[in-house]
């Protein structure tokens, strides 16, 4: 039996691209997942392939978090996991510092790294109640070393990995697991625009 059987995850970004690749997975290993994202057709779709629930969710609102939060602990009576997957990269890639906006450079702060502070902010009591949990934060190779052209969506990724460090101190004690993962450049409709199959254009690492 694998050891999601019958485990309630919600998984943020879970409409498309690596997020709907692993809430299939997790429901293939029978999980109850709950597919939360801005995409609401295609998270409905995505939901329904997988006999999961889809709910709207920007990661960004306090109170989008609180709804996904209760609504799943309604539901199925508690929050077993969670998967800090939706993400964006903003700003064209290779832009150098100079040239990136505040507004961009912000705006992935607050989508990647602000996002995950909601998230572990709000799962932790309802998984203290039932006695532990696990959260995966889904951060990046441009988290991981130096990456030209990449300002913010680095610096937000750099960022998740502390935040998992430091949430999985706080945490730990309660028996609830924190880990960051680096997927490498994989081919979703976040950066299709930029990487083609067989190359890899993305900027390398330094
Ligand atoms: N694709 C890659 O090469 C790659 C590599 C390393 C890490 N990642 C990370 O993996 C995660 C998933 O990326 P992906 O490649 O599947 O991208 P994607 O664009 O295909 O999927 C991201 C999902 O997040 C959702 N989303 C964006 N902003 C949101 C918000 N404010 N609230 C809720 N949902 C929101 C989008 O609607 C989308 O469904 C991201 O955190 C990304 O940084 C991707």
């Amino acid at each position: 039996m694998s050891g999601l059987q019958d485990k309630v995850v919600i998984v943020t970004g879970g409409a498309r691209g690596i997020g709907a690749a692993t809430a299939a997975r997790m429901a293939r290993d029978g999980a109850q997942v709950v597919v939360t994202d801005l995409l609401d057709e295609q998270g409905t779709k995505t939901a329904a392939d997988i006999d999961g629930l889809f709910l709207h969710h920007d990661v960004t609102s306090e109170d989008d978090w609180k709804s996904v939060v209760d609504a799943t602990v309604e539901r199925y009576g508690r929050v077993d996991g969670l998967v800090n997957n939706a993400g964006i990269a903003t700003g064209a890639p290779g832009t150098p510092i100079e040239n990136e906006t505040l507004e961009s450079f912000e705006r992935s702060l607050k989508v990647n790294l602000s996002g995950v502070f909601l998230g572990l902010k709000t799962v932790i009591e309802p998984m203290k109640a039932t006695g532990g949990g696990s959260i995966v934060n889904v951060a990046s190779v441009p988290g991981l070393s130096g990456f030209p052209g990449v300002s913010g969506y680095g610096a937000s990724k750099w960022g998740v990995r502390g935040l998992t460090k430091i949430a999985a101190t706080e945490f730990g004690p309660h028996k609830v697991r924190v880990n960051a993962v680096n997927p490498g450049a994989t081919l979703t409709p976040m950066n299709e625009c930029h990487v083609q199959p067989g190359e890899g254009n993305f900027p390398r690492p330094r």
